[in-house]
């Protein structure tokens, strides 16, 4: 069942409740690695990404019991200081365990991680803010091995590059280093707002996280606690898009309208009628085809690169001409020459692309590489004309929790073959 049958020419339209954040998720499910007593989380999405990362904790040695979107991992008794590759080369975000591996045992080893073909994605950065505070590593051909006398000692950090991962990774491996730690050009994303409100909540001691500059008082331990993850900002997006691509109206509900300022604004410049509550989004087309919208990615708060595929879509159908420019990752656009297999008039130039818009997609025989192409491809596949097959299903498990059976709900007509 790694295949999709799409049929086209369908409205998506209604309500939508958004999970949990898979980017905050994963993070804050590692750093429990720190904390020697029981820690509850709530909203937990249900995707692949969070069944690897729980297996590792477990593999590690951690107690986890899994109850309708609440986890309560006890990593007490965990002892094993090295994860297995096979489960490390499946997830990016298994580098995050490296700073609390290390913080705990004063020693790790750990395989360089795997996850979405979207770049390079080099961890230099990562393991040199661990250096910083006292780590020694060593690089072997396939893994890393870390080693540190405890505790860690609290530094002044400039992140040469702004990154989610290393920014999470030096605020982790400082919670509980001796002294102050502050983090310059530190990344802003919400994701990186939770897992320091998460470490909080344990004892840590981190202010500033949100805006550039970060500062982490080192503590002695960290305790148990209750945390609730923040909702998903990309999976709200890709539903916005879903609704925009096919002239429906959408409600996301149990979402964060604040996360997501710059995609509302280009879609409200794409002709988008937008209002938000509280905890809701409401996006209107009133039957009306998008207008092309330029886009161009960079950290947070700027447009996030993980919605340029899907707004890329919008603008392959949209009236008009746009240009979108990929500032984070090298290899983000290898979705687009499925979109052009179906009719979309794209031109890939170096880091942009040039769009024109063309009123009707067509099907075909679709592969995905990637998270977030792959919801986009399928997204295409709910808009075009006639059926269309989408295959490596895989990749959209990774990060969208019941992703078919919403959008059927919103009356898309997706089956697996
Ligand atoms: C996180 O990846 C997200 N992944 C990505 O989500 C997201 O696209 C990205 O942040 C940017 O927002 C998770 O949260 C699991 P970075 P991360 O470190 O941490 C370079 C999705 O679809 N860099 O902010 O890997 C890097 O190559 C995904 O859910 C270094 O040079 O991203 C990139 O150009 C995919 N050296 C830039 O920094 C380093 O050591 C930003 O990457 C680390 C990063």
């Amino acid at each position: 069942m790694n295949k999709l049958y799409i049929e086209g020419n369908k409205k998506l339209n209604g309500h939508v409740v958004i999970s949990g954040s898979k980017n905050a998720a994963l993070p804050i499910l590692f750093m429990t690695i720190l904390a020697t007593e029981e820690i509850e989380i709530h909203n937990i999405p249900q995707v692949t990404d969070i069944k690897i990362a729980i297996k590792l904790l477990k593999y590690l040695g951690a107690k986890i019991k899994n109850k309708n979107k609440i986890l309560y991992i006890d990593t007490s008794s965990m002892n094993i200081y090295n994860p297995p590759y096979h489960l490390t080369k499946k997830i990016r975000a298994s580098i995050w365990m490296l700073s609390p591996l290390v913080t705990r045992f004063g020693k790790a080893k750990i395989f360089f991680p795997g996850g979405c073909d979207i770049g390079c994605r080099p961890i230099d950065l990562h393991l040199k803010g661990l250096v910083s505070l006292g780590v020694k590593i060593i690089k072997k051909d396939n893994y890393i091995i870390a080693l540190a006398d405890r505790p860690l000692q609290g530094k002044h950090i400039y992140i040469e590059k702004i990154s989610v991962g290393a920014t999470v990774t030096i605020m982790s491996a400082a919670t509980l280093a001796k002294g102050l730690t502050i983090i310059e050009n530190a990344a802003q994303e919400p994701e990186i707002v939770d897992v320091a409100k998460f470490l909080n909540t344990l004892g840590a001691n981190i202010t500033g996280a949100g805006s550039n500059k970060i500062y982490i008082t080192g503590v002695s331990k960290l305790y148990g606690g209750y945390h609730k993850i923040i909702p998903d900002r990309i999976e709200t997006g890709t539903f916005l898009i879903a609704a925009a691509i096919s002239k429906g109206f959408i409600i996301c509900n149990k979402t964060e309208p604040k996360y997501l300022t710059n995609v509302l604004k280009k879609l409200s410049e794409s002709g988008a009628n937008i209002k938000v509550g509280k905890n809701w989004i409401k996006l209107d087309m009133q039957k009306k085809m998008p207008k092309a919208v330029n886009i161009s990615t960079s950290p947070y708060p700027g447009f996030p690169t993980d919605m340029q595929p899907q707004f890329t879509l919008l603008n392959s159908i949209a009236q008009g001409k746009s240009i979108i420019v990929e500032n984070i990752f090298e290899n983000r656009f290898v979705y687009t020459n499925e979109l052009i297999r179906m009719g979309a008039k794209i031109k890939i130039k170096k880091n942009y692309i040039v769009c024109t818009g063309t009123s009707k997609l067509s099907s075909n025989n679709l592969f995905c590489h990637d998270l977030r192409g792959s919801a986009t491809l399928i997204l295409a596949g709910c808009i075009a004309n006639g059926i269309t097959v989408v295959n490596n299903i895989h990749h959209f498990k990774r990060g969208y929790e019941s992703f078919m059976k919403k959008l059927n709900k919103l009356g898309a007509n997706i089956k697996y073959i």
